[in-house]
């Protein structure tokens, strides 16, 4: 076994950006500070996201160190956005000298840094890799497909990421399978999670109305295709008020979402008792709100993951997904923005038809040690070529 590693092996560099990275990066950090000799490590957040819901809370539920950088970029549009990282990214590499710049998902932030990177020279390793939603005008798969061409190692979820990348010409031996860090963050954080009825409460909503036997479900929505049209707006929270006569429905709801129904004048179709409005939730509460639910809407990546780990039906309000497991093997149930579909699906798992599914292959808790070890020898056999 190696004792220590050399001397001028840089940092890896663990780049997060957007809430939906931090539940990816957390077990990777302690997959590496757990590794023998401890995988060196700088974890730099960009700055995407920054509110105290969309951000701090999720670091203290996931106990993810206090970033080392904060680039603070904010938002803006997404050249904004993408340019600031970029721009405040590169001298850190510079300082650093990092041995390679590790990215999650398909944020603006994975996309920009790993263009910095790239171009320097340094090698990206990309995690979750190869999801194709195959629909161009979702920001995030202009993103996916762009890492991807130009990551040089690249771990994947599920066996269909493999020939995504291979239609792209990707060479093979930089794909690897490893399974879902998501779900290591799941299953780690699965006995922390928090209870229903506090969540509500705590985010100003009525308790006594899930106490009921009927139970709850949760919706999240926050897909620019959804929520930045009034008439796509009106139409989906239309439904889902009528889906709340037969259930409560709790939202958990993104900042983008909230000023929408405010701007578009929407608020009085979500003004009954039985729709729940939260702020966004931190990882333990939506933890807890899932796990409890009877069914999930939502329009998240992440979530249609999530609800297939806990054996939660899920209708997902896209018309295309880039997690096709969860639909073949898991819970999930695409029903786009039919309004007819949604209603239709929602009344058959309220009548307990929805689907049960199964674990997906490697969704078992240990995929960041499986990473772990492998970038090991894959950084030891990079610095051996390049002294040898
Ligand atoms: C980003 C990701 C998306 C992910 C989502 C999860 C991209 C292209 N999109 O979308 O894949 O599903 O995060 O939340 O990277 N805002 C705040 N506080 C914050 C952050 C944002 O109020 O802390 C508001 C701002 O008004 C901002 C808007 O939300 O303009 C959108 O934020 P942005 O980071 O651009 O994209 P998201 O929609 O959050």
């Amino acid at each position: 076994m190696l004792e220590s590693w050399p001397n001028e092996l840089g940092p890896v560099i663990c780049v997060v950006g957007a809430r939906p990275n931090f539940m990816k990066m957390a077990p990777i950090l302690r997959a590496f500070a757990a590794y023998r000799p401890a995988i060196p490590s700088i974890l730099l957040h960009t700055g995407q996201h920054y509110d105290r819901d969309m951000n701090d809370k999720l670091f203290e539920d996931l106990r993810l160190p206090h970033p080392d950088i904060n680039l603070e970029v904010g938002s803006g549009s997404h050249a904004v956005q993408t340019a600031e990282v970029m721009r405040r990214f590169e001298p850190v590499l510079d300082e650093k000298k990092p041995s390679c710049v590790l990215v999650v998902g398909d944020v603006n932030s994975t996309l920009a840094c790993t263009l910095v990177a790239v171009k320097k020279g340094i090698p990206v390793v990309h995690v979750e890799a190869g999801l194709r939603s195959y629909d161009r005008a979702m920001p995030e798969e202009i993103n996916r497909v762009l890492t991807d061409q130009i990551a040089d190692l690249l771990y994947t979820t599920e066996r269909s990421a493999a020939d995504n990348l291979a239609r792209e010409g990707i060479a093979t031996e930089r794909v690897r399978f490893v399974g879902n860090v998501m779900i290591d963050s799941l299953l780690h954080n699965r006995e922390f999670a928090r209870s229903p009825a506090e969540s509500i409460g705590n985010g100003g909503g009525n308790p006594a109305l899930i106490c009921g036997a009927a139970g709850y479900g949760v919706v999240t929505m926050h897909r620019p295709s959804n929520v930045d049209q009034a008439n796509v707006l009106t139409s989906l929270l239309g439904v889902l008020r009528e889906i709340s006569d037969s259930i409560p429905l709790i939202f958990a709801l993104h900042p983008r979402t909230k000023g929408n129904i405010e701007r578009f004048g929407l608020s009085h179709l979500i003004d009954t008792p039985r729709m729940i409005m939260l702020p966004p939730q931190g990882y333990l509460e939506m933890l807890g709100l899932m796990a409890g639910a009877r069914i999930v809407l939502t329009d998240s990546g992440g979530l249609q993951e999530e609800t297939t780990a806990l054996g939660v039906p899920c209708l997902t309000m896209r018309e295309n997904t880039e997690r096709p497991i969860t639909v073949e093997q898991g819970t999930n149930t695409m029903v786009g923005r039919d309004v007819a579909a949604i209603r239709h699906h929602a009344v058959e798992i309220l009548a307990g038809k929805g689907k049960s599914g199964r674990l997906p292959e490697l969704w078992d808790g240990r995929t960041a040690e499986r990473i772990a070890e492998d970038m090991a020898s894959w950084l030891l056999a990079r610095h051996a070529g390049s002294n040898g």
